[in-house]
């Protein structure tokens, strides 16, 4: 399966069959997660897979208004507190979650909002950081399901969904050319459809509270990521969504190049100068 396939079907899902995962899936599971690309190289990341039990101890501990809709299987990315950990669980996640997509299952992002309290819930002694959990399991039937209906982070409810998918920025407000503020062409004939279906990508991925606090420059040979400091989204949920978007990019590269480039994360407070506005600042850049 492309990985486009599995990012235009992924979805936050928010309700999951009690079923739980066969064995021989989280296995493949946590074996993708071991083979998957890093972002970073040097940063120390491990999964762990609670099952069992894990949806009552994390209840009111983690997730928007601590609510973690009761999956069968969690999984708890650990990291080593290095520059740009969060980016790189970010991307590793979303590459674990693309894993799950291709085997049917269903996944949610849950944000934690302080690292010891997630650990001393899950009784994880090991070291580091709980960058990032996932939820994941077999999700209930669109018809059962509940949509996220978000006013601010201590204001999300459940409904029925009614709809579908989450709206996310269209291309032309989140790429420029070569200049913040330059519209792209997308013509057919002008671009190179790579490109047109990475950035497609990238805007499809998950982020905190759907706001996709970043845009993209492309100026012919180098993409550069800007984020921007979005009110309701923390620091580390901003990173986490930068990285999962940067995962997207690079997947679709990967789609149509045996060695696609990686992304070169800027040391941080150290942007440069497209034209943007003081509000952002350039993150990263990958060289096509
Ligand atoms: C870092 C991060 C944290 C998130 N935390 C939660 C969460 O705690 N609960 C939740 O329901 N969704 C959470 N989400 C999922 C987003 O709300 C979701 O990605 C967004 O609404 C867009 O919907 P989509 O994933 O279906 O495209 C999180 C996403 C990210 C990237």
């Amino acid at each position: 399966m492309k990985n486009i396939e599995k990012i235009e079907k992924r979805q936050s899902i928010r309700d999951y069959e009690k079923k739980k995962l066969p064995d021989a899936v989280l296995k493949e599971l946590e074996d993708s997660f071991a083979d998957s690309e890093r972002l970073v190289d040097d940063i120390g990341l491990k999964l762990l897979s609670m099952t069992d039990g894990a949806d009552k101890k994390l209840d009111k501990v983690v997730g928007y208004s601590g609510n973690v809709f009761n999956a069968p299987v969690y999984f708890v990315l650990l990291s080593e507190k290095k520059p740009h950990y969060l980016e790189n669980a970010g991307f590793v996640a979303e590459a674990l979650i693309l894993k799950a997509e291709e085997l049917d299952l269903n996944t949610c992002f849950i944000t934690v909002t302080d690292s010891d309290e997630a650990k001393l819930s899950l009784d994880i002694r090991d070291q580091g950081e709980v960058a990032a959990i996932i939820a994941c399991g077999y999700g209930k039937k669109e018809k059962d399901l509940v949509r996220l209906d978000i006013q601010s982070p201590s204001n999300v409810t459940m409904r029925k969904r009614e709809g579908h998918i989450a709206p996310k920025i269209a291309q032309e407000e989140l790429v420029y050319n070569s200049k913040w503020g330059v519209e792209m062409e997308w013509d057919d004939t002008m671009q190179d459809p790579m490109m047109d279906e990475a950035f497609y990508a990238a805007s499809l991925a998950p982020s905190f509270l759907n706001r996709q606090p970043y845009r993209y420059i492309y100026d012919g040979s180098k993409i550069y990521i800007l984020t921007t400091k979005e009110e309701n989204t923390s620091k580390e949920d901003e990173k986490l969504g930068l990285g999962a978007s940067m995962y997207n990019f690079y997947a679709v590269l990967a789609d149509y190049m045996p060695k696609a480039p990686m992304w070169q994360m800027y040391p941080e407070n150290n942007s440069e100068d497209l034209g943007q506005p003081k509000n952002y600042e350039v993150s990263a850049v990958i060289t096509i």
